[in-house]
């Protein structure tokens, strides 16, 4: 990946020289200056990723440089400073279009979390992704199946109108990806795209970080707050997760989408935005319904236009596209510029049933091509590949093994409960027979004969479990085994 470009307008001479080397350290080429219109016009003329400015500098203040950069580069987010006399001024940006504002003085780790996430929105909205076809530039959305053929004209037809979408589609399909073709497709994509990830942020914050907050709307509540939906007037509120919503904040979602407008919370103020919603969500929405978990208003107001991912195992004649696809992207990195996979690695990748879908295929592609250190990836390199990713979800419970199989079967079902899997029983099962087997070897010293006889197994059998456990016959602990 390139290196960011930051432009950072601060008049402060003592501040300046302490920020540059510290943003230069966080890895932005920076380019400062020290007057807002300056600032204003080289954010104009040159490329940047993120700009830095300060709320009082001469020319024209950081309000202004916001405001002007929201009107003729809104997607270039801009990040105002503020120490605490002027932290409404900074505010008030957000409402402007700034991005976000930062409160002097900051620690490193601070500026470097808003700078990373404006970094970040600003790659989501100026990086191209092409439907179909890889050209080397940007992110391509590969896949030539019958079913991605008909998400890609449904992305085409919905984008061209001005209505809200809902994208389904289990985990690592390629959700985000879509929200990001439908706004660089719309007539919207002038205007900014600000994605809000419902599942990370905390309940007690999400709707106040949606809608805003006044002062005083709850303990804590010290100033008044922007919130995303005022923020990405004019633009697309990418709302992920959505399954995730807590029930006060669909209600105020629902009428938002009827009436387009809302109040902060704590306020009483009717506020109107003009915002496009996209949506996504893995989770089975009428399943949720069903347990009073989201509203059915909400649900039929959202699935007037849907979106649907395959999961990739029902396209499986996709997979050797998108192995080319992520072996170009990701081989130069990884020390093969040209990476090639032989026909047994191919079978092998087409018979794995990718739980964790494009997301997966990504990651195994690029531990493969590291495996095979330049040389053509082979059957046995996917193989092992495959089997330490099985062996990762087994193994975080190998610890916990050492509790009763009480506590673990509890322990899962409060997982399962709180949602964050949804195999439990499958896990379990897979726990207790990787504890059993790693026992059994230890007992049999090693010897696979005696250990499959103490298990009651064929020998053939134990064999396959450990290669799926990544442990290969006496080397019990280490992946690296049975390496070529
Ligand atoms: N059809 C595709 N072609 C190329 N890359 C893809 C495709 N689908 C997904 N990817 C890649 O796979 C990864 C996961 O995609 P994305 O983040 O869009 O999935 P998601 O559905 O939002 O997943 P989650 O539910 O876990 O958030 C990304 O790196 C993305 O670029
Ligand atoms: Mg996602």
């Amino acid at each position: 990946m390139t290196q960011p470009r930051l432009l950072l307008i601060e008049d402060d001479p003592a501040m300046a020289d302490s920020m540059v080397p510290l943003l230069e350290k966080l890895g932005f080429i920076v380019f400062h200056v020290d007057r807002g219109d300056t600032g204003l016009a080289k954010a104009l003329a040159d490329p940047f990723d993120v700009v830095l400015t300060d709320v009082w500098v001469p020319g024209i203040d950081g309000m202004e440089v916001a405001r002007r950069l929201r009107k003729e580069r809104a997607r270039l987010p801009v990040v105002v400073m503020t120490s605490r006399g002027t932290t409404e001024t900074a505010i008030e940006a957000m409402k402007l279009g700034a991005y976000d504002y930062i409160l002097k003085p900051f620690g490193q780790a601070e500026v470097r979390g808003i700078l990373d996430a404006a970094v970040e929105a600003s790659r989501t909205m100026n990086d191209p992704v092409v439907l179909g076809p890889d050209i080397h530039d940007g992110s391509a959305m590969i896949g030539r199946s019958r079913t991605m053929q008909s998400v890609y004209k449904e992305i085409g037809r919905l984008a061209a109108r001005p209505v809200s979408v809902l994208i389904r589609g289990e985990t690592g399909t390629g959700k985000e990806l879509v929200a990001r073709a439908i706004y660089q497709h719309s007539d919207r994509s002038k205007e900014p795209f600000v994605p809000v990830d419902c599942s990370s942020i905390p309940e007690t914050l999400l709707e106040s970080g949606l809608f805003g907050h006044e002062k005083g709307a709850f303990t804590g509540a010290d100033v008044r707050r922007i919130g995303r939906f005022e923020q990405a007037n004019g633009g697309t509120l990418f709302l992920d997760e959505i399954g995730d919503l807590t029930p006060g904040t669909q209600v105020k979602l629902l009428r938002f989408l009827q009436e387009r407008t809302f109040q902060r919370v704590g306020g009483r103020e009717t506020i109107n935005a003009d915002v496009r919603i996209l949506a996504a969500t893995h989770r089975h929405l009428e399943t949720q319904i069903s347990k009073g978990e989201f509203r059915e208003d909400l649900y039929y107001r959202l699935a007037v236009a849907v979106v649907h991912l395959p999961p990739l195992r029902d396209r499986k004649e996709d997979i050797p596209e998108l192995v080319a696809y992520f072996g170009r992207r990701h081989g130069p990195d990884l020390g093969s510029p040209n990476p090639t996979f032989l026909p047994g690695a191919m079978e092998q990748l087409a018979a794995h049933p990718w739980p964790g879908n494009v997301r997966e295929l990504e990651n195994v592609v690029r531990k493969s091509i590291l495996r095979a250190q330049g040389y053509p990836v082979s059957r046995e390199q996917v193989e092992i590949v495959l089997a330490a990713a099985l062996k990762a979800v087994v193994m975080p419970g190998m610890a916990t093994a050492e509790k009763s199989l009480r506590d673990l079967a509890s322990g899962l079902l409060a997982e399962a409960e709180a949602g964050t899997i949804d195999d439990s029983r499958t896990r379990l099962l897979a726990l207790a027979d990787a504890e059993l087997i790693r026992q059994a070897m230890d007992r049999a010293g090693g010897n696979q004969a005696k250990a499959a006889r103490l298990l009651g197994v064929a020998r053939l059998t134990l064999r396959e479990k450990l290669k799926q456990l990544g442990l290969h016959g006496d080397s019990i602990s280490g992946e690296s085994g049975g390496d070529p």
